[in-house]
């Protein structure tokens, strides 16, 4: 499973982006509207720190309008990847955008069916929600394992991106659970990496240094 940083701070994808370990970014209106900033600006500015798919989300609700704001937005950089809602309308903006080469990420899926026809229409992407789906007693890990052995039993190539992930054990559990890729908000990013038995290793290692004899 690979990551993505699911922020549109481009403070937090300059730090997540040093260590490598990042290699995509998706962004929604939400996280767009925190930072304040243009939606053009700040995409383009992170396609400049990161060489991967960022997934830039259409506001539209109809086909035809999906389309027209994909085609402008994918042309302000190739890596650039057009979420589209999934709805009857999101599936007939994939179908369109697919067949200009323009690459689509489903958002909000909530149901096994709705990531089977996302990728029958085309989506580059399937994006299920665990953690909005796990709020409302539902089990987010069980959506993405079931799309996931949906899609390896039909041998479809749409990669699923767990998506709405809110701590370290959802990164694992997708992760067991088959997604291709993990979301993963910045502070999540940092408490998967530390431990404290870790620090307190480091800290004994230190402190043992300071008795080896030194010429
Ligand atoms: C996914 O692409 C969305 O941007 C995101 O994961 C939504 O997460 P939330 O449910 O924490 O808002």
């Amino acid at each position: 499973m690979k990551f993505f940083l699911d922020t549109a701070n481009v403070d937090e994808i300059r730090e997540a982006a040093a260590t490598g370990i990042i290699c995509g970014i998706t962004t929604n209106p939400t996280l767009i509207a925190k930072e304040g900033r243009d939606f053009k600006e700040t995409i383009i500015e992170i396609t400049s720190i990161v060489d991967g798919p960022i997934s830039a989300e259409v506001i539209s609700l109809e086909a035809e309008g999906m389309v027209r704001e994909a085609e402008d937005i994918a042309a302000w950089h190739p890596n650039i990847v057009i979420k589209i809602p999934m709805t009857w309308e999101g599936l007939k903006a994939v179908n369109v955008l697919s067949k200009k080469n323009i690459k689509t990420n489903v958002t909000l899926v909530f149901n096994p069916n709705q990531a089977l026809a996302a990728a029958r229409a085309g989506a580059t992407y399937v994006s299920p929600f665990v953690g909005r789906f796990t709020d409302i007693t539902q089990d987010g890990i069980a959506l993405v394992s079931d799309i996931a052995e949906i899609f390896s039993l039909h041998d479809i190539s749409t990669q699923i991106i767990a998506a709405s992930i809110r701590t370290p054990m959802d990164v694992f559990e997708s992760a067991r659970a088959g997604a291709d890729i993990a979301t993963v908000p910045y502070k999540v990013l940092m408490q998967m990496i530390k431990h404290p038995l870790t620090d307190i290793g480091i800290e004994r290692f230190l402190a043992d240094w300071e008795s080896v004899p030194k010429k």
